[in-house]
């Protein structure tokens, strides 16, 4: 009794390490660039770390909260779902449902784990709601037994390891990411010589730096035009006139107005990785499909 105690809250606090580790990556900023939004699975509520058994007993105070669940598994349901209860060596009939839509592996059976997500009182067309992607994989007999039970929409799955079993994996750069990231990695540089360049009032290193943005900007507008995207077309094609200017307003030794273009470039930047780039967790990005 007092082992499996300990070690659950082992369990507990490892969850809750691995999670304020990701928080702190997640606003941790990039390159001089503003933070990233949270990630969609951050919690917008306290978490509220709470065991199966108490969940069971009143599941009405935990409805609707984010929590952080421990628990043994007493049962895999589905490749998604599984049960938890508090005492691995007996069933206690007071089980908790789990959802984890992204989870990778089947839970160790009367395995301790640490569920992290939002409960809520088990309904289908709620489910549906919260989860948009995901498609319950319960049988219909289990969906009728739960309706109306409280059920954790996981976003993490720790077991004793620490590992968080509902993680999904970082896909790896496809052709297109690489591509991007070529001409992606040349810009900071650029643009800090640029203005280096500017405050200097260096006719040639303007030109010279100038020249890479327009040029980069060049292949960025036809990685998109090639794609059909028009939105990100634009924001390549008016950094490209950013650029220009620059380089029209340097020929006629005018840096004061060449400085003028200097923020106007880089919020085409801004625009853009608002909206079609994705940051992974480990700090690499992807594009981001259109929503
Ligand atoms: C029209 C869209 C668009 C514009 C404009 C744009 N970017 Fe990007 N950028 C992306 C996308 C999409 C990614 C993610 C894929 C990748 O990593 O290449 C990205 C990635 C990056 C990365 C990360 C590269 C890596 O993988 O390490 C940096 C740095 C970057 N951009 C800087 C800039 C700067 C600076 C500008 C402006 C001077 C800029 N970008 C303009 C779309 C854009």
């Amino acid at each position: 009794m007092q082992r499996s105690t300990k070690s659950t809250m082992t369990v507990a606090a490892l969850a809750l390490a691995a999670f304020v580790t990701t928080l702190t990556a997640n606003t941790a900023g990039q390159g001089g660039q503003p933070p990233p939004p949270p990630a969609a699975n951050t919690p917008p509520k306290p978490l509220v770390p709470v065991a199966a058994s108490s969940v069971a007993a009143n599941p009405d105070l935990y409805v609707g909260e984010y929590v952080t669940m421990t628990g043994a598994v007493e049962a895999n349901l589905s490749k998604t779902s599984f049960l938890v209860d508090q005492d691995k060596t007996k069933t206690t009939g007071k089980d908790v449902l789990v959802l984890a839509p992204n989870l990778q592996k089947a839970a160790e059976a009367n395995g301790y784990v640490t569920v992290i997500g939002q409960l809520i009182k088990f309904d289908p067309a709620e489910v549906a709601t919260k989860l948009k992607d995901y498609k319950i994989d319960l049988s219909p007999e289990d969906q009728a037994k739960f309706k109306g039970k409280p059920v954790v929409l996981a976003t993490a799955v720790i077991n004793t390891a620490g590992i968080d079993i509902a993680k999904k994996p970082i896909p790896p750069m496809s052709a297109d990411d690489l591509t991007l990231q070529k001409i992606m990695t040349r810009l900071p540089p650029a643009q800090a010589a640029l203005r280096k360049a500017l405050d200097g009032s260096s006719a040639d290193l303007t030109k010279e730096q100038a020249t890479i943005l327009k040029t980069s900007f060049t292949e960025i507008e036809t990685f998109w035009k090639a794609k059909g995207n028009e939105e990100a077309t634009k924001w390549a094609a008016d950094g490209k006139r950013h650029a220009d200017s620059i380089l029209m307003n340097v020929a006629n030794a005018n840096f004061d107005a060449a400085k003028t273009s200097v923020t106007p470039l880089g919020a085409t930047c801004a625009s853009c990785h608002g909206k079609y780039r994705e940051r992974m967790e480990d700090g690499t990005f992807r594009i981001k499909a259109a929503q």
